[in-house]
């Protein structure tokens, strides 16, 4: 239970949810702008949806320019390049559109568009000083979040590390989801950025809770477990829960494929307020060390986080139990029973059990650990203290496969 009544939602001003409401793109941005920048990737470049989209543009007054550069996490050397190719055309609106990469494109390059400067001064929290350029957010992978939430993540080529810039002004100005964008994802890319909202909902729902204070919406961007937060996270929770290992083994569902949409979106909800914590602490020197998807990173290591922090704070991890069915009488066990079905599902769709599966050297773990604790912000919104030692033990457990 959380300890006072205080609850968070941000979001953008529009969510258009559903099977085919990507064709709603031309009215929406004609209401926005009329010169939109589309950041993509090569691979809708070539797609007939990214035609006829361009062609609802057209229809309805609204001029383009496309930009098809956008790399996987996103290094930062791409949205340099995006923003001096574009900037001569001056853009009103920016529209990201594909995976959490593109979004994020979208993001960062309405940020420099609209503030200047190297990204470098807006790292952290808080540091963007006021409204970007509007971006419209067209998700094509069930995952991120991105849509919805006030962070954009990026890989500083400088410091071989990814980095988050967060703040309410990247939330973007409306979040179009069509699940139908999402039946081309294959299986191993539906696992890892199911996986990934999963892991989104799951710290969201057991990040800590600060205590009451009037002005923490106003002092962070991450404020921690909340009253509506936790309604989102629950019910991302259960969609994926249900539906992750069908989207996974037939891309041709689209029941599967619109929940999984639905519960990524939920989790963004859910974790763009509430934040993430260890798992994601973890992942970032784990993704710099073996160049794998970030998705792939917390997943692996969400049972060991679970269990972790079940040792000292069982009732949010009982209450996600109950709310995924599992009846088991005493409260131990239903948590025992919601981390075996975890792990149950992450090996069902292919998600890699310990960190030595990730790559890593038992050599390595010390340094992960190490770099774990300068993630600041999700270590402090972890619900068990977590000092070096803990992350040592931790990132050990996950390596070795002890649950
Ligand atoms: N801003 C946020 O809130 C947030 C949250 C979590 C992760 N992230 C970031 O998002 C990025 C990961 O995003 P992602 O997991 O969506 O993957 P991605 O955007 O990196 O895309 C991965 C690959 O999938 C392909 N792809 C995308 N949609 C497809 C489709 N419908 N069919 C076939 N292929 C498709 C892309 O072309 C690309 O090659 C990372 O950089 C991560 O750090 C951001």
């Amino acid at each position: 239970m959380n300890n006072n009544n205080f609850g968070l939602t941000r979001s953008p001003s529009a969510i258009l949810f559903g099977d085919g409401q990507r064709h709603a793109l031309g009215r929406v941005t004609a209401h926005v702008g009329q010169r939109a920048l589309i950041c993509t990737d090569e691979r809708l470049s070539i797609s007939p949806l990214l035609e006829e989209m361009l062609q609802d543009l057209t229809r309805n007054g609204v001029a383009y320019r496309v930009f098809d550069g956008t790399q996987p996490e996103l290094p930062s050397d791409g949205i340099e390049t995006c923003v001096q190719e574009h900037r001569a055309f001056n853009p009103d609106v920016v529209i990201g559109l594909g995976g959490g990469s593109c979004l994020d494109m979208a993001k960062l390059v309405a940020l420099s568009l609209s503030h200047g400067g190297s990204l470098e001064h807006y790292y952290g929290e808080l540091k963007v000083p006021g409204p970007v350029l509007p971006v419209i957010a067209i998700p094509t992978t069930a995952g991120t979040g991105s849509e919805v939430t006030p962070v954009a993540v990026m890989a500083d080529k400088k410091r071989d590390l990814k980095v988050g810039i967060s703040s309410p002004y990247l939330i973007p100005h409306i979040a179009l989801c069509d699940p139908e964008l999402t039946v081309t994802c294959p299986p191993g890319l539906t696992a890892l950025s199911g996986a990934d909202a999963l892991t989104h909902a799951i710290e969201a729902f057991t990040a800590v809770a600060n205590p009451a204070d009037p002005l923490l919406s106003q002092s962070r961007v991450f404020v921690g477990k909340n009253l509506l937060s936790d309604q989102h996270a629950l019910t991302a929770i259960k969609a994926i829960f249900e539906y992750l290992p069908r989207a996974v083994e037939n891309g041709a569902d689209r029941e599967a494929r619109s929940q999984m949409m639905f519960g990524s979106l939920q989790a963004g909800l859910a974790f763009g307020v509430a934040g993430t914590a260890a798992a994601h602490a973890i992942q970032y020197p784990v993704g710099a060390l073996t160049h794998t998807a970030h998705g792939l990173g917390v997943a692996a290591l969400l049972p060991y986080v679970m269990r972790f922090n079940a040792e000292t704070h069982l009732h949010a991890y009982v209450a996600i139990a109950r709310a995924i069915g599992i009846t088991t009488a005493s409260p131990e066990q239903a948590v025992d029973e919601l981390i075996h079905q975890t792990r149950q599902l992450l090996n069902r769709i292919g998600i890699p059990r310990t960190l030595a599966d990730l790559g890593v050297q038992k050599s390595q773990l010390d340094w992960i650990a190490e770099q774990s604790l300068l993630s600041a912000r999700l270590i402090n919104n972890n619900p068990r203290r977590l000092e070096l030692g803990d992350l040592q033990l931790l990132t050990r457990r996950a390596f070795h496969g002890h649950l």
